[in-house]
């Protein structure tokens, strides 16, 4: 019979004998499927178990304390924050091509995490307890036919074994190997991941640095990452997160439009919404979020962020347009 609790029960089992006393490294991502795979092996080994998570300065509001505050308390999971906000933002500085952020943030990506794995291949390894093991948060679905799912294509790019130095050579440990997303939630919920990490929507791994049309820099990210926690919190609020696929906002930063408030005209940015449903990504369709609840975020990201003073909705499927505008 398949429950959570048994499945939790043999992986926690072939973890314990697959590793031994080697100490393992984990990259978590704050995504489901890094998250609950380092649970998973936290409740398996314990302190031999190492994660590394590293702040890039593009996460959403509340995201990094999510992991390193609720994470934390909800796994015992020993962890090392890289805070790695300045290096990103001055690799980034006046780039505006797509792919060349995208590229910019991979290579930053690998190196933090290379030097991150150094430092905890000397400080926590000893010769008769080396780190030998990678934990990867690789799926059923990704082991079929790879490429495709949003968690490990990212965990594939960016945490690349392959693309490690010689001298940090790790075998991979790929704990949810066996199991379809669904599965892995309830195996998350089964070992306290907090909820709000397992039912956490696809957010791509170069993050709010894709959702800023222009260059990339501290006061656009805020003004960014204010949006977006309004436009979360009212969907949350209207019981749509399940409904929803996701909903990128997309802040057009080189866009400028007359606007008026009280007395004054302003001169401010628009945002755009970009609500979608879909089934795997491959596929979208814009997601019908009823009026008033758009009217509310409308009003609100208006109001409360003073640089953006228009909200725009993006009504176009997948194909052809892509959900991330970059
Ligand atoms: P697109 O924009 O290609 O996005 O329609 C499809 C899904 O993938 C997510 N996405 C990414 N996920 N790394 C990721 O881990 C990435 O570089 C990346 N780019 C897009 C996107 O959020 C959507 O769910």
């Amino acid at each position: 019979e398949w429950t959570p609790g048994h499945v939790v029960d043999d992986l926690v089992a072939t973890i314990r004998e697959q590793v031994g006393e080697d100490r393992v490294l984990c990259a978590l991502s704050g995504g489901v499927d890094s998250s609950v795979a380092a649970a998973l092996v936290q409740k398996a080994i314990g302190d031999q178990l190492t994660c590394v998570f590293v702040d890039h300065g593009l996460l959403r509001e509340g995201e990094a304390e999510q992991v390193e505050q609720d994470f934390v308390q909800a796994t015992g999971v020993d962890l090392v924050v890289v805070d790695a906000r300045e290096r990103f933002l001055e690799a980034l500085a006046g780039v505006t091509d797509p792919e060349a952020k995208r590229k910019i943030i991979g290579e930053q990506f690998i190196r933090v995490f290379e030097q991150a794995a150094r430092d905890v291949v000397h400080d926590r390894g000893d010769e008769e307890h080396p780190v030998k093991w990678l934990v990867q948060g690789t799926l059923y679905p990704d082991v079929v036919e790879s490429g495709g799912g949003e968690g490990a294509a990212n965990i594939k790019s960016h945490h690349n074994v392959g693309g490690l130095p010689d001298d940090l050579q790790f075998a991979l440990i790929e704990p949810l190997r066996t199991l379809f997303k669904d599965e892995v939630r309830q195996v998350g919920l089964e070992l306290g991941v907090p909820e709000v990490i397992v039912w956490r929507q696809p957010f791509p791994g170069p993050g709010l640095g894709i959702r800023i049309i222009g260059a990339v820099d501290a006061e656009r990210l805020a003004i960014l990452r204010r949006a977006d926690a309004i436009a979360r919190e009212e969907l949350t609020r209207a019981g749509l997160d399940r409904d929803i696929w996701q909903c990128p906002v997309v802040l057009l930063a080189d866009v400028r439009s007359v606007g008026v408030q009280g007395d004054g005209r302003t001169y401010g940015h628009p945002v755009v919404l970009r609500p979608v449903a879909s089934e795997d990504a491959m596929t979208a369709d814009w997601a019908r979020v009823p009026y008033d609840v758009l009217a509310t975020i409308s009003t609100r990201i208006t109001n409360e962020v003073e640089e953006v003073n228009r909200v725009a909705l993006d009504v176009t499927s997948k194909p052809p347009g892509t959900i991330e505008w970059e």
